[in-house]
């Protein structure tokens, strides 16, 4: 018998590419980012790792988070996920451009720092300034003992393991996990949830792994997708409030992987300019899973219909009869609670950024003129 085995393979666990392997270890990262900070009932989160007492979350008044990259558009999410469940003002930055602009930071403000590995130049360099400020720093972040980790007065840990593709996956949505674990646990001390709203999303979230397990499953339906979408050169992600954060990360992901131009609109937006770019045949994901404004986001996807675009829909599948009458293709997501959809929606826009990537010949796990971890500014 002949066995072919070299360590790489090893290491990819049977996968063609970290970035699929990543792809597939985020339910396990999920439980693992879960683990031990959801108590036994199942009705509160405990993060016993913080300093920050009561006393300071009671005072906190405005939160800023930063980070780059992947971990900004996680950022995006962390902030509709605190001001929803902790009704607190929450500004969400690119650090390149938080350390320059001269941010109003007190020492009632909470800034929350977000990076994989924990050594990012911007966003170490946007901690200390934020420091300086008297701020209270929190860092969420993959990598213990890194930079950012020492630095920052506290740290919730991402429990996704070593993430190695360069377009990160496991990381952003462990990152995820992390708000909505932060924000339960300020809103309970705070009160501005009840107990059995948070038991309530609790619950759901302890839901999202295999839930993610399904999609993963049914990874054929997006392959199709990405073969046809990989033969573009432009294409546009849509969606409105938590989807349009969605959408910013399936954008960012195509783009680095698989270079094919995209950008991701607020849906609502695509009247003031971005429709003049709309023409036969080119693809639009329209990301329609927040129901409060479903029917909006309709409208706009009826909008570049009648341009001609080709258009993909992910969705809840309740809504999948209905959007297949204004759409071309629809991608049907497990059902949960609107402010974990990120965590369930992102999913196939990773498996079509790797199979567009894959059909188009390219380096899946290192894209031309990228580093994992950028260390200068
Ligand atoms: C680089 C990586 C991205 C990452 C960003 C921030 O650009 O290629 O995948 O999102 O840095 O990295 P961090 O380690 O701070 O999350």
């Amino acid at each position: 018998i002949r066995v072919d085995w070299d360590a790489t393979t090893a290491e990819k666990g049977g996968f063609e590419h970290f970035m699929l392997k990543e792809i597939h270890e985020q339910p396990k990262a999920y439980r693992d980012t879960m683990r031990g900070r959801i108590d036994v009932s199942g009705k509160h989160v405990v993060l016993p790792e913080l300093k920050l007492t009561p006393e300071q979350i009671k005072n906190i008044r405005n939160v800023q988070i930063v980070a780059c990259g992947t971990a900004y558009h996680a950022g995006l999410v962390g902030r509709s996920v605190i001001e929803q469940l902790v009704k607190i003002p929450v500004e969400t930055d690119v650090a390149s451009e938080y350390r320059y602009r001269s941010p109003i930071v007190t020492p009632e403000t909470l800034v929350i720092v977000v990076s994989q590995s924990g050594e990012t130049a911007d966003t170490l360099a946007a901690l200390r300034e934020a420091q300086s400020h008297g701020a209270h720093v929190l860092a969420i972040t993959n990598v213990v003992g890194s930079s950012i980790a020492r630095d920052a007065d506290d740290v919730i840990t991402t429990l996704a393991g070593p993430e190695i593709a360069v377009a990160s996956t496991k990381a952003y949505t462990s990152q995820l996990i992390a708000f909505y674990l932060l924000g339960l646990y300020l809103a309970e001390v705070r009160g501005t949830q009840t107990p059995e709203q948070i038991a309530h999303i609790i619950a759901a979230m302890q839901a999202l792994p295999e839930q993610v397990e399904k999609m993963l499953s049914q990874a054929d339906a997006i392959k199709d997708f990405a073969e046809q979408i990989s033969k573009h050169e432009d294409l546009f992600f849509i969606g409105r409030g938590l989807d349009y954060a969605v959408a910013q990360e399936g954008s960012l992901k195509l783009k680095e992987i698989s270079y094919i131009h995209s950008e991701a609109y607020a849906a609502g937006e695509l009247k003031h300019g971005t429709l003049a770019l709309i023409e036969d045949g080119i693809p639009v994901i329209a990301l329609a899973t927040q129901e409060s404004v479903l029917e909006k986001t309709v409208s706009n996807i009826k909008e570049v219909k009648a341009r001609g675009a080709e258009v993909m829909a992910i969705t809840f599948e309740e809504h999948v009869a209905g959007l297949l009458k204004s759409v071309d293709q629809a991608f049907a997501i497990p059902k949960t609670l609107p402010i974990l959809t990120p965590a369930l929606a992102v999913v196939p826009l990773q498996l079509l950024s790797y199979y567009a990537s894959l059909a188009r010949g390219n380096d899946v796990d290192k894209p031309r003129n990228l580093a994992k971890s950028v260390t200068v500014e």
